[in-house]
């Protein structure tokens, strides 16, 4: 009976154990060996929303390389146009459009999305690249966000409504010429219980909910619908310094699009495929608790921060 048992034990560690090497070697292929994706089969333009900085700049750079036309959606008309010198002097054969809008203001959005809508009638919009979003300034207790109201609204406005609506500008297109690939940018906090980030993680919960259903929608179309939710990464919106754990956006954007059309839902980078994988599996209690914990001592500092200036 007991060598029963211990058989049966090492079946089911032998199981796990291949699982666990199957889940690092598909990635370590994606992320790595894996040959880059032919972005061209999809269309000849990508629009990259929030592509003026951090993670959205680098799909503008990387998708250009990539030989996409690009058009970029940003609040900043003097940023926008900065990001279209670099890339055109970089490749002088890549056509650079802008199209200016505040997505935290409806109107700019619905504008934009109209704007959108009218490009991709007659260009071969390919790629949407949904990247653009806000959080806090730090860590708050829900009550206690400045300016909470109209925070609120911006951060509700830019992360989902502007996503939404510029989608919907653009899939459409996509789907009548059986091919596409629409990127929405998540976050690792939209899957977990994020005390002090309540609203920014709920608003990706909705960004990651939206793409899986969205996802299936459009399967029989020919349109690829990814979800990339970073843990850090190193930017404006992160506050943190380049790291193993918390890439530069180069080296992040080269990552996730290696793993367009080939993970559904990730990451978008090994090491922090790995860290979610990590966390998700501590006990909920536990779990809440650390991000609890991580969050009040990013809070206390940010005061510490702000009653020396
Ligand atoms: N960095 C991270 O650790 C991290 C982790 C998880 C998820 N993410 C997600 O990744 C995405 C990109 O973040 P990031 O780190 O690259 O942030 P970032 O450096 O702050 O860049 C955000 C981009 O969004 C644009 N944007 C912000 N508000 C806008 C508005 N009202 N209208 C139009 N554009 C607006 C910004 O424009 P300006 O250039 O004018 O500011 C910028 O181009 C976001 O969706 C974020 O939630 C980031």
């Amino acid at each position: 009976m007991d060598d029963k048992i211990e058989k049966i034990g090492y079946l089911v560690l032998g199981f796990f154990a291949l699982k666990v090497a199957s889940w690092i070697l598909s990635r370590l292929w994606v992320f790595g060996l894996a040959k880059p994706v032919d972005f061209a089969k999809f269309g000849e333009w990508a629009v990259i929303t929030g592509g003026t900085d951090g993670i959205g700049a680098e799909y503008a750079r990387q998708l250009a390389k990539a030989g996409q036309n690009i058009i970029i959606v940003g609040r900043n008309q003097m940023k926008l146009e900065a990001m279209r010198k670099e890339i055109t002097e970089s490749s002088s054969a890549t056509v650079v459009e802008l199209v200016r809008a505040d997505l935290s203001k409806q109107d700019e959005t619905a504008k934009a999305a109209e704007t959108l809508k009218q490009m991709a009638n007659e260009k071969q919009i390919g790629v949407l690249v949904n990247n653009a979003g806000v959080s806090y300034d730090f860590p708050e207790f829900f009550h206690k966000i400045q300016n909470s109201a109209e925070k609120l609204d911006q951060l509700v406005n830019v992360n989902c409504a502007s996503m939404v609506q510029i989608t919907a500008a653009v899939i459409g297109a996509m789907s009548e010429r059986k091919t596409g690939l629409v990127v929405n940018i998540g976050s690792g906090t939209g899957d977990l219980i994020c005390p002090l980030l309540s609203l920014y993680a709920s608003s990706k919960a909705f960004v990651h909910h939206f793409t899986k259903c969205l996802r299936y929608e459009y399967e029989s179309y020919g349109v690829h619908v990814q979800l990339i939710s970073p843990h850090l990464v190193s930017s404006k919106m992160s506050k943190v310094r380049a790291g193993l754990l918390q890439p530069a956006p180069k080296k992040f954007v080269k990552s996730a699009l290696a793993s367009a059309t080939r993970l559904q839902s990730t990451c978008g980078y090994f090491f922090h495929d790995l860290q979610h994988a990590l966390v998700s599996n501590i006990p909920a209690s536990l779990q809440n608790k650390l991000l609890f914990s991580m969050h009040e001592s990013i809070r206390q500092r940010a005061y510490r921060k702000m009653k020396q200036n």
